[in-house]
């Protein structure tokens, strides 16, 4: 019981000394030069908002073959010159269209010339909503389906975040994250703060 309760209060000041430099890196997100270390993503879905680790996506050993962390351009696709993205079909844009960097933490650290990394509702908005940064919502034609299909939100999230869990559940690992089916193991009614 001791323990425990020493646990809980350890706990509660981690807490509070995290979220008291939170609020600086918030800023600088705000700008687009540091992530966050968490996000709540679409707390405006119906079925709840998702809870996402930035941090743990990039730090702990979270690739497909569970060997490495994620690279960056893995999930922000356009921060990288457009003919690195070409290597890794459908993927032709660069943002913005000239750049010639390919984004790492390094990068936004030490060159303050590198652009700002804009969050993937600048482009992917949800349906029927005009995109920020683009005309119109992406379009990518797979093989085999007669119609493109229009990358939204909720396609473009689910492709890169529950298709990565999907694939990491094919190697059998025991941690996959939540697969496409466990729609409420990511959207969550009390993650929507
Ligand atoms: C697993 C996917 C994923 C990986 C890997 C990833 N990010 Fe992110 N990143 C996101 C998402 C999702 C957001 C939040 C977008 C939003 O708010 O809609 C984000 C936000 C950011 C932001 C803040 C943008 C803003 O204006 O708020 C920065 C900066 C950033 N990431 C940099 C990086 C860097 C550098 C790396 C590599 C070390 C990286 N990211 C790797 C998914 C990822
Ligand atoms: C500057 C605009 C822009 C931003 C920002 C952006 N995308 Fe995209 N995305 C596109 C375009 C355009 C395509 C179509 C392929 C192409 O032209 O590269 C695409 C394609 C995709 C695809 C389809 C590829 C596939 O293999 O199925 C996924 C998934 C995706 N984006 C996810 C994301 C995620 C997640 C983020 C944020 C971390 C993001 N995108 C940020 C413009 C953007
Ligand atoms: C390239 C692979 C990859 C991508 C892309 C990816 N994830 Fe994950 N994710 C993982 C792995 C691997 C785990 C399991 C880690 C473990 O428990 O060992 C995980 C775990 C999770 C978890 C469980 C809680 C946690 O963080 O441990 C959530 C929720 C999650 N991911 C959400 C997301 C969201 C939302 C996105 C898209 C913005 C995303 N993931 C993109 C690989 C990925
Ligand atoms: C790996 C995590 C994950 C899983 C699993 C998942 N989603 Fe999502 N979903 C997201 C993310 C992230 C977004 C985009 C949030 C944003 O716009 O920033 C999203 C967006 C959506 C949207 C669009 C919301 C809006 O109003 O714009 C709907 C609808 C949706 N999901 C339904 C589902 C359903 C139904 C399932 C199960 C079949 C499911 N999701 C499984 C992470 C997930």
């Amino acid at each position: 019981m001791k323990v425990l309760t020493i646990l809980v209060l350890l706990f509660g000041t981690g807490m509070f000394v995290f979220s008291s430099s939170s609020s600086w890196s918030n800023a600088l997100a705000q700008e687009g030069r540091k992530p966050k270390d968490e996000y709540v993503l679409g707390p405006y879905a119906k079925l709840g908002g998702v809870k996402f680790s930035h941090v743990d996506h990039v730090t702990k050993n979270r690739s497909v073959d569970g060997t490495k962390p994620i690279a960056c351009v893995e999930c922000h696709h356009t921060a990288q010159p457009a003919s690195e993205a070409a290597k890794h079909p459908p993927h032709k844009t660069a943002w913005p269209a000239d750049r010639t960097t390919t984004l790492t933490l390094d990068l936004l650290e030490k060159d303050p010339s590198a652009p700002p990394v804009n969050v993937c509702g600048d482009c992917h908005a949800r349906a029927g909503m005009k995109p920020k940064l683009l005309p119109e919502l992406p379009k990518i034609q797979l093989e085999g389906s007669a119609e493109p299909v229009t990358l939204d939100n909720q396609q473009a999230f689910h492709r890169n975040c529950s298709g990565c869990h999907d694939e990491v559940a094919k190697t059998g690992r025991a941690s996959t994250g939540p697969t496409s089916k466990k729609c409420v193991a990511c959207h969550k009614k009390t993650a929507a703060a």
